[in-house]
């Protein structure tokens, strides 16, 4: 049989090479099919592949004019068959692939390199990351390699960094090292490191560098270093080890510091250095930027300092940087203006961020700067107006938010078509909004909150690219009715706390993209307009503090409120490609950096600076706060929010939209009927506000069920019988419950046992307080005493006066005497309840 197949295969292998096929050589395909007994090849399904031609297999590359294989990409390949067992790689199975020159192993539980003698004279590339254990064994494998340049040992724990170090020094033409998110543990000594001379690249990014210091001064001077990256690797202390390299590495050019704990920036003085790029950002440096530091990168291209403590002014001498491009310093404590060369219209800058400093003074530039395309000013002290924005020529992104520029938006905006990002949120500014700011036809974001802009809006046209609109809290006005803009892509609709009116426009309905409507705090009138229903990708819709009225909409029910798409939208608007480069917008906020530990692709802890993210603020009332989301964080908040209106009638089952909602609120309208059943389908539900309406009967015990509720309140309702207190409901407070007479049982004093589920309500629960639901002692026996008095003597007389209440009344007190023995004060309360219903009854 087997002799037979063999003939077979060896008659259509000289065919298929009569035929001119361009597979691999035959002693490679035997040894491909070797190898497949220990690592699981496939066929590349979709290009064809077959079992002849083994350089249309999946991963193997070969030269295509010689046929030899040079690449063989085997990473992940132990899953199907093998799983997670350490094994050892026989090298000698490759040694048939002479011209191999890029061999990648990572993530196959590699657990050594059993070396022949000699062979793999051209590999130039190794990847065997992320294979866990015997990392000393594999690097004691490798060391004969001697031709190899580049080797990535990323996500291994190297126990013993000495001994594997000492077998790595042995490659001699090593010129690129990656050992990023490592665990490094072990010492070192410097004659470990003799042959790292020709090392150009070291990437330690993500490893735990408890020992790097170490490390890293035991190197010897790499006198080939060009690129160093040690980012988020919790190096700390002072940089005289940086100055180390800085002075004995002359030709270093990168260096990637980020997200350590560098305390102290220094730049020897003798030799100027040859940096391009410095990130040292997100460290612990203080002090100031020093005018030594400018004078001694004068190769400089891209300097990032930002998220630092540093403070003082900005030296004027980093603007005669000629080759400076890209300067970041935000986040810091800089003070003092910005200085003037920076704004120089000859300089090569293009990216400028000095945000969130205390900087101030006007801006002025010195003419028109040609290369300055993204400007990043918000959150400092500037004042003037905005006239400095005739001197950019062709902005791309401009951010002066929450700074004090004051007068009128710049008529010569309207005509910047570059712009694709523009807030100029949280200023003085005034005026009216030009009409053609929403026609730009790149802008994607446009923000203006929080200003003194004033007038009515015309939005008769939405350029295709504009998503995200945001006009909250200015004095806008007028009714936005019958604007009917052509079908648009906007996302965010922020038009919150203005003075519009008029109802609620239908064409919204026609904002197909459209994930959130903001409408609060202004003074739409009429009923909820249906046609916001074909909104099919709403996540969020705040009507709340308006004058609507009328039934609450049931045809909410088939809306998408999918944050899926919504992530899509968020994650494509505010980032901008540039010169092949993605970058968020200058906007983004610091939040805590966190160790992770990693299990799915590194067997480390990593840490993970996943705060930076952009900022696309939306304010939302949840949980009974007011709160902004940012960036991601809004991609789970679904919600609907019609509080403060005048909606009336019972709530519609359907408002329980989506499974993935998370706050509801519908307080202060004018609601009937009973709480729905369904509300017991919101999972995920965390805030629920019913309050200050006329809801009556229980509330439903399957509610409880509702473990993620932290926010529930049903106060100043008509609701009766037993809270329910079983999961969330056991820490749920009185206020939840106040001003629904006849509630009962924890967390009301009143006890349900004993009042047959008709209870009279104790105490503050029982008052008609208003808003926040409390009196004090003293207000509350005043009040009790004057009440008293005023029952007595005045139901005599209503009694005497008028025969049907009369029979009310004592249909009442009997009522009062079956279920009210224990406490006097709730019987006074109960009767007085009764009396008011009494006297506002239908014969009046
Ligand atoms: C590798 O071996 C498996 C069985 O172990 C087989 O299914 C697969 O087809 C082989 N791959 C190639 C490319 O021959
Ligand atoms: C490695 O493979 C070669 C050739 O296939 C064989 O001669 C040698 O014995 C193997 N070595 C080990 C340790 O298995
Ligand atoms: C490396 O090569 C030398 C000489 O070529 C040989 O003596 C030694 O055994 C090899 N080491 C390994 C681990 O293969
Ligand atoms: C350094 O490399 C040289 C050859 O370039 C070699 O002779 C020497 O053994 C290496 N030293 C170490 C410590 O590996
Ligand atoms: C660093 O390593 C030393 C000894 O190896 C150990 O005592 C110390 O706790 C480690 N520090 C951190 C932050 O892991
Ligand atoms: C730089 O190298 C010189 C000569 O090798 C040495 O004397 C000096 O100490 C080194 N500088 C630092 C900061 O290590
Ligand atoms: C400095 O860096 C540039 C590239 O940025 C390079 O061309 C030049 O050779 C370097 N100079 C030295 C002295 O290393
Ligand atoms: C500067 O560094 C921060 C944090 O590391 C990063 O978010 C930001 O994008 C960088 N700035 C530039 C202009 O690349
Ligand atoms: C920032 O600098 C000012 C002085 O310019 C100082 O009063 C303030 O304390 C500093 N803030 C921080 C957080 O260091
Ligand atoms: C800018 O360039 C002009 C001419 O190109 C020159 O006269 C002027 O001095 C330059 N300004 C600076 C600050 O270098
Ligand atoms: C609630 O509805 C009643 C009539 O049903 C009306 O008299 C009252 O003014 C409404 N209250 C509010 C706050 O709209
Ligand atoms: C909860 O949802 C399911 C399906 O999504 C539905 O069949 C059921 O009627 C809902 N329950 C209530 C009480 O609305």
């Amino acid at each position: 049989m087997k002799k037979e197949a063999l003939w077979v295969f060896v008659v259509v292998w000289g065919i298929t090479c009569l035929c001119g096929s361009r597979g691999c050589r035959e002693q490679e395909r035997v040894a491909l099919l070797a190898l497949n007994a220990t690592l699981d090849l496939t066929y590349r399904g979709d290009t064809g592949g077959s079992y002849f031609n083994c350089c249309s297999w999946k991963g193997v590359e070969c030269n295509p004019t010689t046929g030899r294989i040079t690449q063989l990409m085997l990473f992940n390949s132990r899953y199907g068959h093998f799983g997670p067992k350490t094994w050892y790689l026989n090298a000698s199975l490759l040694l048939p692939f002479e011209e191999l020159k890029s061999l990648q192993l990572s993530s196959n539980y590699l657990g050594g390199w059993i070396a022949p003698k000699g062979g793999f004279s051209n590999l130039m590339e190794l990847d065997i990351s992320e294979n866990a254990v015997h990392v000393v064994a594999i690097a004691e494998g490798i060391k004969n390699l001697s031709h190899l340049e580049n080797l990535y040992l990323d996500g291994v724990h190297l126990k013993d960094v000495g001994t594997v170090m000492r077998a790595l020094g042995a490659l001699s033409s090593l010129k690129i090292l990656s050992l990023q998110y490592n665990t490094i543990e072990g010492t070192i000594a410097t004659q470990d490191f003799h042959n790292f001379s020709k090392l150009e690249q070291l990437i330690l990014d993500y490893s735990s560098l408890n020992t790097t210091m170490g490390i890293l001064s035991s190197l010897g001077p790499l006198t080939s270093l060009r690129f160093l990256s040690s980012y988020s690797t919790g190096l700390s202390g002072k940089l005289s080890y940086q100055t180390w390299l800085l002075e004995n590495n002359t030709k270093l050019e990168n260096l990637l510091m980020a997200n350590n704990l560098f305390a102290t920036l220094e730049v020897p003085l003798i030799t100027p250095c040859n940096l391009s790029m410095m990130d040292m950002s997100n460290n612990d440096i203080r002090g100031e930027l020093t005018t030594e530091f400018c004078l001694n990168v004068p190769n400089l291209y891209h300097l990032n300092l930002s998220a630092n403590k540093l403070e003082g002014n900005i030296p004027s001498e980093l603007g005669s940087i000629k080759s400076l491009s890209i300067l970041d310093l935000s986040h810091n404590n800089f003070s003092g203006e910005l200085p003037i060369q920076l704004l120089d219209s000859n300089s090569s800058l293009y990216k400028l961020n000095v945000a969130y400093n205390n900087l101030q003074g006007e801006i002025v530039f010195s003419g028109n700067t040609m290369n300055l395309i993204w400007l990043c000013l918000q959150h400092n002290m500037f004042t003037g107006d905005l006239s400095f924005l005739s001197s950019l020529v062709n902005p791309l992104l401009l951010d002066v938010s929450n700074n004090f520029f004051i007068g009128k938006l710049p008529k010569l905006i309207a005509n910047m078509s570059s712009f694709m990002l523009l807030d100029l949120s949280k200023n003085q500014l005034s005026g009216l909004i030009m009409q053609e700011l929403f026609n730009l036809p790149r802008l994607e974001y446009l923000a203006l909150s929080d200003n003194n802009l004033s007038g009515s809006l015309a939005l008769s046209f939405i350029a295709p690219e504009l998503r995200h609109i945001h006009l909250n809290g200015n004095k806008l006005n007028g009714s936005i009715v019958h604007l009917l803009p052509n079908r648009s892509n906007l996302v965010t609709l922020d038009l919150s706390e203005n003075e519009f009116f008029g109802s609620i426009p239908y064409w919204l309905g026609n904002l197909s993209q459209l994930s959130i409507l903001l409408l609060r705090g202004n003074s739409f009138y009429g009923t909820f307009p249906m046609q916001l229903c074909r909104l099919k990708s709403l996540s969020m819709m705040d009507l709340s503090e308006n004058n609507l009225f009328g039934p609450l909409p049931i045809c909410l029910g088939p809306m998408n409120f999918s944050s899926k798409g919504y992530a899509d939208k968020v994650d494509s608007a505010p980032h901008f490609e540039y010169a092949n480069q993605v970058s968020s917008p200058c906007s983004y906020v610091r939040t805590i950096r966190r160790w992770i530990y990693d299990t799915q692709f590194y067997h480390n802890k990593i840490l993970l600076d996943e705060g930076w993210e952009v900022q696309h603020i939306v304010g939302f009332t949840t949980k009974r706060r007011f709160d902004a989301y940012k960036g991601y964080a809004l991609l789970n908040m679904i919600g609907l929010d019609f509080s403060y209106n005048h909606f009336s009638g019972e709530i519609p089952p359907e408002i329980a939209i989506s499974q993935d909602m998370l706050m509801l609120n519908l307080s202060h309208n004018n609601l009937t009927g009973h709480i729905p059943m369904s509300l017991s389908n919101l999972t995920k539900i965390e805030s629920i506000d019913l309050s200050y309406n006329n809801l009556i009967g229980s509330i439903p015990e399957e509610l409880t069920q509702l473990i993620s509720l932290e926010v529930f309140n049903v106060s100043y309702n008509n609701l009766s019988r037993a809270i329910p207190n079983k999961n969330q409901f056991g820490s749920f407070i009185e206020s939840s419950y106040y001003g629904n007479h006849l509630l009962c049982g924890l967390p009301l004093s009143n006890d349900c046992s004993t009042t047959n589920n008709i209870n009279c309500s104790a105490t503050k629960s029982c008052t008609k307080a208003k808003e926040d639901g409390f009196i004090d002692g003293e207000t509350f026996y005043i009040s009790f005493g004057v009440s008293y008095t005023m029952v007595l003597l005045v139901i005599p007389v209503v009694l005497f006066i008028n025969p049907q209440w009369r029979q009310g009344w004592f249909h009442y007190v009997g009522l009062v005497i079956t279920t009210c023995r224990s406490l006097f004060i709730t019987c006074y309360y109960f009767v007085e309840d009764g009396f008011q219903k009494l006297s506002s009854g239908p014969t009046i």
